[in-house]
């Protein structure tokens, strides 16, 4: 730690408040209410005079002396009034409450050997005051802020509160961190940053849209952009080459611990590249802001690639978390001839068997009737588990059903040894690979088998083009409408699902962090795109004519993608939800505590925009 110079300062602070490895640039020198900062005390400064201002964390009145610790957001420092020091501040001492904010003039003094406080970047020292300033008082809180269990709904309801908490400093922090590495990054790769616009016209990502009316056009609505994919392409046609843009983006979806309403992406589009030069690119971002916020070495690039197709079947999951292994395995052909009327009656209809196999654990009774349990709630038909005794014997309440053939074929499949547990489902081809994906990760979670000390990543490529949408009964594009497929749609008319797109998906750890394709550039092969999913000129040039239009123009090749921050921010420093690195976040269903919104308009408000609602 140094003292400040008139540029500034570069400090790292290192503290069992949370602060570990965070840069913060300050300015001392010439600032009126304070000259320094309470977290960056040390044993250096010990006689000199210092000049503090922060909150009140805790104060203790050890009858003739005060202590408080005082917080700033650099962290705290222990500071002591004394009778001897200021018989004054000593007596008004006795009214702070914790909270308050002080200003405080003080000298630093050596703490007392058996006073010191190790775990404190500042416990070797405590600053005795000799004058203070209330700033503020403070009411009786909430809740305390060093409280461990403090329920969510009241943390999000005083959020300014629980922001002052040290944990929640660090994350925030961290996040502004996070902007400068993204931009100093993305700028030295010759990126220029952009705003689109927010009042815009639908998006196609596929979620629902929020709309705002539009009072000066009665009757018009406004769509808030689900992200700025369509903008970011017109600027590849504007010859910008490379652009980027920290992108509020606004989908109106079924929350989770990983989805908010409104959220940040880092939005990413360059022209004349192919798949691995975005992929390229992209994968120094991602590691620069590892090694940022996690402050440690990243994984080795470039990230391996696995195709969606290996994805769903060895891992049932798009996005599949490789810090364990585990792999599924079919086992259709074991069963051709079974006498065992589930897996026969699902072959014969086209379906697969399944397997996995848990080795090295010791699974009580209980243990598979829960997992039984845990399959049915996952959304599987049935499951069924053979576990192999100290005799080598395959013991199963379905046993009983299967040749000898079968059972032997298994055990060499699967390399079976006394007490390990397969467990098979079958069902559709596709069905099965999912809910087998979602047993091996209840598996993983319960048996321990996730290396927590492992980052994965890895780049999922060669995704369908298209999807199936049971709801609506059609194909949609599974990305968006503006990917482009591998090799040419030209009057194409075999099997949708066998169209695969220029696009990939980076997932960490099991999380998607981020997604994007190589997109359309010429008009003809997004006609066909529109004519595969049944848009017909008309519509498409009523959602996205502008574009169109465009592409008409002299559009270069060009791809992205974007990543969303808050995951990242939320992964890579370890946090369980996305609430917990968005500064005001919303509840799972979609309200701000803090703020109350939504809220109702009035009905002037409604009047002047013409808008009359059936809500009661
Ligand atoms: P996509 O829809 O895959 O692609 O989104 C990209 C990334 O944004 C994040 N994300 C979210 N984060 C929090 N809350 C949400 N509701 C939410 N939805 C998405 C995810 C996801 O991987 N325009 C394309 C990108 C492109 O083609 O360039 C797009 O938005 O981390």
């Amino acid at each position: 730690m140094e003292k400040g110079s008139a540029e500034g300062v570069r400090l790292s602070i290192l503290t069992n408040q949370g602060f570990d490895n965070i840069i913060i640039h300050f300015f001392p020198k010439g600032l009126n209410v304070r000259d320094t900062y309470c977290g960056t005390i040390r044993k250096e400064h010990v006689d000199t005079t210092v000049t503090l201002a922060g909150w009140v964390f805790r104060r203790r009145d050890h009858g003739g002396l005060v202590f408080a610790d005082l917080r700033d957001v650099t962290g705290i420092v222990q500071i002591v009034f004394s009778p001897e020091i200021s018989k004054e501040a000593h007596e008004r001492a006795g009214d702070i409450r914790s909270e308050y904010v002080l200003k405080v003039t003080g000298k630093v003094r050596r703490r007392p050997a058996e006073t010191e406080n190790p775990a404190l970047p500042t416990g070797e020292i405590e600053v005795y005051v000799s004058d203070f300033e209330v700033l503020n008082t403070c009411k009786v809180l909430p809740f305390q802020l060093d409280d461990e269990d403090i329920g969510e709904a009241t943390r999000l309801r005083y959020r300014y509160l629980d922001m002052r908490r040290p944990e929640m400093q660090k994350v925030f922090i961290e996040r502004s961190k996070a902007y400068t590495v993204t931009r100093d990054y993305l700028l030295s790769k010759g990126f220029y940053e952009f705003e689109t616009p927010l009042l815009t016209k639908s998006t196609p990502e596929g979620a629902r849209d929020f709309v705002v009316p539009s009072r000066l056009n009665t009757g018009m609505f406004y769509a808030l952009p689900q992200s700025p994919q369509l903008f970011k392409q017109l600027l590849m046609m504007s010859g910008f080459e490379r652009y980027f843009q920290i992108a509020r983006c606004f989908r109106d979806e079924d929350l989770r611990a990983d989805r908010q309403p409104e959220f940040t992406q880092i939005d990413i589009e360059m022209s004349f590249v192919d798949r691995e030069d975005v992929m390229n690119v992209n994968e120094g971002l991602v590691i620069a802001l590892y090694e940022a916020l996690k402050g440690r070495k990243p994984p080795e690039v470039p990230f391996p690639r696995m195709s969606f197709a290996e994805a769903m079947e060895k891992y049932g999951s798009d996005k599949p978390d490789l810090r364990f292994d585990l792999p599924i395995v079919d086992m259709t052909h074991i069963f051709q001839k079974t006498e065992f009327g589930v897996f026969k009656k699902t072959i014969e209809a086209g379906g697969a068997v399944k397997g996995l196999i848990l080795k090295g654990k010791t699974l009580s009774r209980k243990d598979l009737d829960v997992s039984v349990e845990t399959a049915r709630d996952i959304g599987a038909g049935g499951l069924v588990w053979i576990r192999m005794d100290a005799d080598r014997a395959l013991q199963s309440p379905t046993v009983k059903f299967l040749s000898d053939e079968e059972k032997s074929q298994m055990i060499s499949l699967f390399s079976i040894e006394p007490g390990d547990v397969l467990f098979i489902m079958s069902d559709k081809r596709l069905r099965v690979s999912e809910l087998m994906g979602r047993f091996r990760l209840y598996l993983g979670e319960k048996y321990d088998l996730i290396d927590r000390a492992l980052d994965k990543f890895l780049w999922v490529i060669d995704f369908p083009l298209l999807e199936y949408n049971e709801e609506e009964k059609r194909y949609v594009a599974r990305h968006h409408p503006f990917t482009s497929p591998k090799g040419s749609l030209a009057g194409f008319d075999g099997d949708y699902d066998s169209i695969l797109a220029n696009s990939y998906d980076l997932v960490f750890n099991g999380v998607e962090l981020g997604g994007g394709s190589i997109r359309n550039h010429r008009t003809e092969d997004q006609a066909e795109m529109f004519r595969l999913l049944n848009i017909g000129e008309e519509e498409a040039a009523d959602k996205f004519g502008f574009l169109l239009e465009a592409l008409e123009m002299g559009a270069p090749p060009h791809g992205g993608i974007a990543f969303g921050f808050d995951r990242i921010l939320m992964m890579f420093l370890g946090l369980g939800s996305i609430r917990d690195v968005i500064a005001f976040p919303k509840t799972q269903k979609g309200s701000c505590l803090l703020t109350g919104a939504p809220g109702r308009v009035g009905p002037r408000q409604l009047a002047e925009l013409k808008i009359r609602t059936i809500a009661d």
